[in-house]
């Protein structure tokens, strides 16, 4: 082997070693610019069949807070049975902004299932009234107390 050779054998080997390092390093600079691109790998990821199955896997009575969030009503006992029977027609708020009592609220239930057409209760009636009297009771004060035992004094001249 003359020198001539052995030098060009070893530009080969030289050449070969660029080209292996350049085509890896082409590889990693195209995993990077995938990564960047899609960092969840979503594109590897089977495709669920069902599309809504994120909205439907969220438990619909799910409580957060002590509060029933999909209607806003404290959980308290008797929390299902309100949910099922009063806020179908309804929002729950109608509910709870009215401040009633017992006689009151089984006044506005009678008057509901007479011209509403809302649906016998059976015994859920009575849980339900006594979620509601519980939990959204009638204030027992107005936001001033009234003024008593005033001592009035005569204005001078
Ligand atoms: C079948 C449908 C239906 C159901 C179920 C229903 N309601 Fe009603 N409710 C109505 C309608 C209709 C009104 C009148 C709404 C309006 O005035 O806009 C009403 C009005 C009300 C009002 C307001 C009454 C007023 O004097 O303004 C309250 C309070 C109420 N509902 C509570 C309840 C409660 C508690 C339940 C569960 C026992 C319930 N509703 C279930 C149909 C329904």
């Amino acid at each position: 082997m003359d020198r001539n050779e052995e030098f060009r054998k070893s530009v080969t080997i030289i050449y070969k070693g660029f080209i292996v390092f350049f085509a890896f390093f082409g590889i990693v600079l195209c995993l990077l610019i995938y990564i960047a691109l899609d960092h969840t790998f979503s594109a590897f990821k089977q495709e669920d069949d069902t599309p809504y199955a994120d909205v439907m896997d969220i438990d619909e009575d799910r409580i957060e807070n002590g509060i029933h969030v999909r209607t806003g009503l404290v959980e308290a006992e008797g929390l299902m049975e309100v949910v099922h029977n009063c806020t179908n027609c309804h929002s729950a708020l109608l509910v709870t902004q009215n401040r009633m009592d017992k006689e009151r609220w089984a006044a506005t239930i009678d008057w509901m299932q007479e011209t509403q057409n809302l649906w016998d209760l059976g015994k859920n009636e009575e849980i339900i009234i006594n979620y509601l009297v519980t939990n959204y009771p009638v204030p027992k004060k107005g936001r001033r107390q009234n003024l008593e035992n005033l001592e009035w004094y005569e204005l001078e001249e």
